[in-house]
């Protein structure tokens, strides 16, 4: 079953087309890694599949009555507002109306409990979040976007700005998750991911490739990235690691 269809979407912000003529469909319990050079529209598909943003033409089909959990692109997130982690995490529960003063229930922060634990983050429930490190705070929006119990992640450039044990703490995460649910997840480290995901999302303005990443070659990639792209497969098991230009994509 495809809990996600897109139909030849268009993107437009003004005279900037974002996203030309995308189809994707994406299979219940999939797990996506969506790749692509800055400003290939990648968080624009995102915000598209979240219904945040109006297509300019075509559509997007959710064939899911759960709210969709997003986890967005880190930088956007300001990391000195005083808050504490529990907070962060029941924030999750107001799906968008903020109240000052609002009082949650006991189930909810029973939840937001059991999934720190889960997370392994409930030592830090009182905490500030500005005294966590990134691969902490990143956990904290996860479980964030948990609380509402969705059955689509969404996660946009989740381990962009942490270091190889955090990422890969992370990817770990995300493969539980896996298991009772559909992960989408926007990412520069191929080379990690790969162990991780079912099918590779190519993407620059179109959609140069969809599928089995295994299957997805050196001109692909360099097409996508427009720069030359190293590719190592060693091993049995099909490992790619990918190092693109710097400027391309390696800064956010
Ligand atoms: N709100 C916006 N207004 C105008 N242009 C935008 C806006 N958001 C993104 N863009 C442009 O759309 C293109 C795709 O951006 P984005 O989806 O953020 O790419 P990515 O996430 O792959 O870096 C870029 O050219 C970017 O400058
Ligand atoms: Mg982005």
């Amino acid at each position: 079953m495809n809990i996600i269809e897109v139909n030849n979407l268009t993107v437009n912000y003004g005279s900037v087309t974002a996203l030309d003529n995308i189809n994707i469909k994406i299979k219940k319990g999939e797990f996506l890694g969506i790749i692509g050079p800055n400003g290939g529209g990648k968080t624009t598909l995102l915000k598209s599949l979240l219904g945040l943003i109006d297509p300019t033409s075509g559509q997007v089909k959710v064939n899911d009555d759960r709210p969709i959990g997003y986890v967005p692109q880190f930088s956007n997130f300001d990391r000195t507002f005083p808050i504490k982690v529990l907070d962060v995490i029941l924030l999750g529960r107001l799906e968008g109306k903020i109240k000052f003063f609002h009082k949650f229930k006991r189930n909810d922060i029973k939840r937001a409990e059991e999934i720190m634990e889960s997370l392994d983050i409930l030592n830090f429930k009182d905490r500030q979040i500005s005294q966590l490190s990134g691969g902490q705070l990143q956990k904290v929006l996860i479980a964030r976007a948990l609380i509402m119990d969705p059955q689509v992640m969404i996660l946009d450039e989740p381990t962009a700005s942490l270091d190889a044990n955090a990422k890969t703490e992370i990817y770990n995460l995300l493969k539980k998750l896996n298991i009772d649910k559909t992960i989408i997840v926007v990412s520069h480290d191929i080379g990690v991911i790969n162990s991780y995901i079912d099918t590779v999302a190519c993407l620059n303005k179109t959609m140069h490739y969809h599928g089995d990443d295994t299957k997805l070659g050196k001109e692909t990639l360099e097409s996508v990235y427009g720069c030359p792209v190293e590719l190592i497969a060693h091993g049995n098991t099909p490992h790619r690691v990918l190092h693109v230009h710097e400027e391309e994509g390696g800064k956010k």
